[in-house]
């Protein structure tokens, strides 16, 4: 999993980014100890998109108050999960694999008693937003994400049950 983050990650990331914060968010976030924590930690739930036997996107989903204060003053239902990382192989874009993996986090969040679940995205990542707002998402409010030396503009995007 830890590989296909890897792998994925940097397809999220706008054109303006290095290569430098790109491997340092990578090796910092993403790493397999990393997913060791986030696949131990009871509020957060690591879901595994598989094709012919082999992971090829994943999505992490965190059940917390939100920390950024530009987040907690437009996501205001509770309890509500973030959807921190939604990310699918390449390969495997438009074919359905993408829709499975969201239908599966909304499930879980839902299941797991949330009243909304929220995202952050790149303001520059068209095709993400599209993929959000094809299922149910809305743009709430704006913050920045750090990548390494970094900050970017996203928008905060919310999903309610
Ligand atoms: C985001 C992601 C999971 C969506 O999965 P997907 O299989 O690409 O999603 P879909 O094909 O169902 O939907 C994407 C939509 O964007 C459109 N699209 C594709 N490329 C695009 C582009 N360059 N600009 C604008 N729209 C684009 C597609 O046509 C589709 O819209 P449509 O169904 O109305 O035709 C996947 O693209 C991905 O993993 N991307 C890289 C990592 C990433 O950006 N993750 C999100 C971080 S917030």
């Amino acid at each position: 999993m830890s590989e296909v983050a890897a792998a994925t990650f940097p397809l999220a990331c706008p054109p303006g980014s290095t290569p430098a914060d790109i491997a340092a968010f990578i090796a910092e976030w993403l790493s397999p100890e990393r997913f060791e924590e986030y696949l131990a930690d009871p509020d957060r739930i690591v879901l595994k998109a598989v094709s012919d036997d082999r992971i090829v996107g994943y999505s992490l989903l965190h059940t917390a108050e939100p920390a950024n204060p530009d987040v907690a003053a437009v996501i205001t239902l509770r309890p509500v999960t973030e959807l921190s990382k939604m990310y699918v192989l390449p390969g495997h874009h438009g074919n359905g694999v993408s829709g499975e993996l969201m239908t599966t986090v909304l499930e879980t969040a839902k299941a797991d008693g949330s009243a909304a679940v929220w995202l952050g995205v790149n303001q520059e990542n068209v095709r993400a937003q599209r993929f959000y707002r094809k299922h149910g998402f809305a743009i709430a409010g704006t913050k920045t994400f750090l990548v390494g030396t970094q900050s970017h503009s996203d928008y905060v995007m919310q999903y309610a049950f």
